[in-house]
């Protein structure tokens, strides 16, 4: 039991108002650990005024001395004449995992609190700890157990667990989420957002059963830079008896076994003769197995180098055309979050129809299974944090929450092959506190993981005619990313091509963000905004002015299908949906999609015929 239960107990004090928050570190790799989905239909409560979790004085019910009071309780009035003015019984459902504004007519537009219960059997094991896990619940999570509080978590797209070994008890449990979509200020993201503010539990819930020693944590993956060593580490967690670790890889002949240290942590470094390593073009991931004592985990890993030299990027030591597209997390044909591997491989698929080899996953950490999925599929990914436009930059819990998205969002994917750039923001505005911020939290991911390449979509300077990259956030990535919207919200079709790019730094150049509404079906000519030869012809316009980037390495237009937002009302040609995907929310392919497949299909045989395959070292080989 956990300690400082037992002083509490010693003491007498009522245990809620003492339980510590159980927040664990999440388990690497939850789907593979044995575990019960508890995903289905969640009774709901709507709480607009927090009725269930705050008094008539608006003090919480969950930091009372008695700490019951709350919808967290579940009650049901024990004889027919007493007062209990809620109830998940005879409530209404929602299906987990799933937003509610897509779920229900009158919560489309809400913000606020949703409290869900669910009920589950749970059959715990002596010898076993078990793991309340939650892959991602928007904005804000209270979570409680048979009703006792196990912690609160902030952060609407990263997951997050709780140790709840010693609250289970055999038989029936109930589970009860308070979520909260409020936007705030001083939140990551902050109040505007171009894009729907889904709320709720938007990704699996499940609980995990682990041995009471078990393999919590664990990287697998080439070394920086080097295509000849798998580095890595795995950390166990429970007793500490120091149990050996073994890590092998059959097909590849691998294997090492390593004895853990004081902290449960074995560094692993196994020499590598030849691999198959991940590319786009042959996405080739390797059965790994990570043994402990009890423990034993199965992962599928992909192994490759990404690095940049000068104006390259180089993917195992080659020089790539990052042929891209940007994505929202949203099924654009049933509106709302996605909801499960069909969605999620229906838009990568279309990403890939149209001839990428990468994707943007903007502007927030989209779930474990999409990047699986691009690992599977082999797309590379540009992964975000909702660092988005204007941050409470000199807020300290501000930049706090920041960090922690960072760091969860590096922890649960730094397996993942596709991750090739952790973007730690979009069109932040400069200033000074904006630039510590940012200067910060480049030195975050960087210390989290210095194999992967780090990068923000900047803005860029305009004056006349001459654009030019000005930001001196710039200094601190290892890439010149930017979004640039000429012909769109500034300039025409007609005189965007006067304007010329200066980009002072030798480094490789990645337009993140172009592009130009369209609605599906709606004809004219090229001067006509909104029209589909409109967007067309602004996209033609745009590789020739890209083109003349010298250092250009890659792209991802705004964006892969329309999605819905908030900022987005014209009654006509918007209905609270922003229409520059390349795809329209039913489906279909505007002229502008076809185009870009064409400009990919061109630059796909500029660089396989483009000889010089570097090797680890970067020096310049001939096929
Ligand atoms: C911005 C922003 C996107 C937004 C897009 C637009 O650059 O990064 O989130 O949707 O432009 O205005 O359509």
């Amino acid at each position: 039991m956990h300690k400082k239960i037992r002083q509490a107990l010693a003491c007498g004090v009522t245990l809620l108002c003492l339980l510590p928050a159980l927040a664990a570190p999440t388990l690497q790799n939850i789907q593979a650990r044995a575990h019960q989905s508890l995903n289905g239909r969640w009774q709901y409560i709507v709480d607009p005024y927090e009725t269930g979790y705050y008094d008539y004085r608006r003090q919480p019910y969950d930091q009372s001395a008695s700490g019951s009071g709350g919808f967290y309780d579940d009650r049901q009035p024990r004889d027919k004449g007493e007062l209990v003015e809620y109830s998940f019984d005879g409530s209404p459902t929602l299906a987990v995992p799933g937003d509610w504004n897509s779920q229900a007519a009158k919560l489309e537009l809400y913000e606020g609190t949703v409290w869900l219960r669910r009920r589950f059997e749970a059959p715990p094991r002596a010898d076993k700890r078990y793991f309340l896990h939650f892959g991602a619940v928007n904005y804000e999570a209270h979570v409680y157990l048979n009703g006792r509080k196990l912690g609160t978590h902030i952060g609407g797209f990263t997951p997050f667990q709780f140790d709840v070994t010693d609250q289970l008890k055999p038989g029936q449990n109930t589970v009860v989420v308070k979520a909260d979509n409020t936007r705030h200020a001083d939140a990551i993201p902050t109040v505007s957002t171009d894009w729907w503010n889904y709320g709720g539990i938007t990704r699996d819930v499940l609980l995990a059963e682990v041995p009471a020693t078990h393999i919590v944590d664990y990287k697998i993956q080439l070394a920086k830079n080097d295509l000849h060593r798998i580095e890595g580490f795995v950390q166990l967690d429970g007793p500490a008896h120091q149990p050996d670790v073994t890590v092998t890889i059959p097909e590849a002949k691998l294997a090492t076994t390593v004895r853990t240290d004081a902290t449960g942590r074995a560094a692993i470094s196994i020499p590598v003769s030849s691999l198959r390593y991940w590319s786009p073009e042959d996405p080739k991931l390797y059965g790994v197995t990570i043994a402990a004592g009890a423990d034993r985990v199965e992962d599928r890993i992909g192994f490759r180098t990404i690095a940049t030299r000068g104006r390259d990027i180089l993917l195992n030591g080659r020089s790539v055309f990052l042929r891209g597209v940007s994505l929202h997390d949203e099924n654009p044909l049933i509106p709302g979050r996605l909801r499960g591997e069909g969605d999620m491989r229906m838009l990568l698929q279309w990403a890939k129809d149209m001839n990428c080899n990468y994707v943007r996953l903007a502007h927030y950490p989209h779930s474990e299974a999409m990047l699986r999925l691009a690992d599977e599929m082999g797309l590379m990914v540009w992964a975000e944090v909702p660092v988005y436009w204007t941050i409470a930059w000199q807020n300290e819990a501000t930049f706090a929450n920041a960090a922690q998205q960072m760091t969860d969002l590096v922890v649960r994917d730094r397996n993942r092959a596709a991750v090739a750039i952790w973007s730690i923001g979009n069109e932040t505005p400069v200033s000074a506190p904006r630039n510590a911020f940012m200067g910060k939290l480049a030195d975050t991911v960087r210390a989290l993981d210095d194999t992967r390449l780090v990068a923000a979509a900047l803005e860029v300077h305009r004056e006349g005619r001459e654009i030019t990259m000005q930001d001196p956030l710039a200094e601190r990535l290892d890439l010149i990313s930017f979004n640039e919207y000429a012909g769109w919200y500034w300039a025409s079709n007609r005189d965007m091509l006067d304007y010329r790019f200066t980009i002072p730094h030798d480094k490789p150049v990645l337009v993140t963000e172009f592009g130009a509404d369209a609605l599906a079906g709606l004809h004219g000519d090229a001067d006509t905004r909104w029209t589909e030869e409109y967007q067309d012809q602004l996209y033609k316009n745009q590789f020739r002015m890209l083109d003349a980037i010298p250092g250009l390495r890659g792209i991802t237009p705004w964006i892969l299908v329309d999605f819905r937002s908030p900022r987005r009302p014209h009654p006509v040609y918007q209905d609270f949906w922003n229409r520059k995907g390349l795809i329209s929310a039913t489906g279909e392919r505007k002229k502008a999609f076809h185009t870009l497949k064409a400009y990919y299909d061109a630059k796909e045989r500029q660089y396989t015929n483009k000889v010089g395959v570097l090797d680890a070292a970067g020096e310049e080989k001939r096929r």
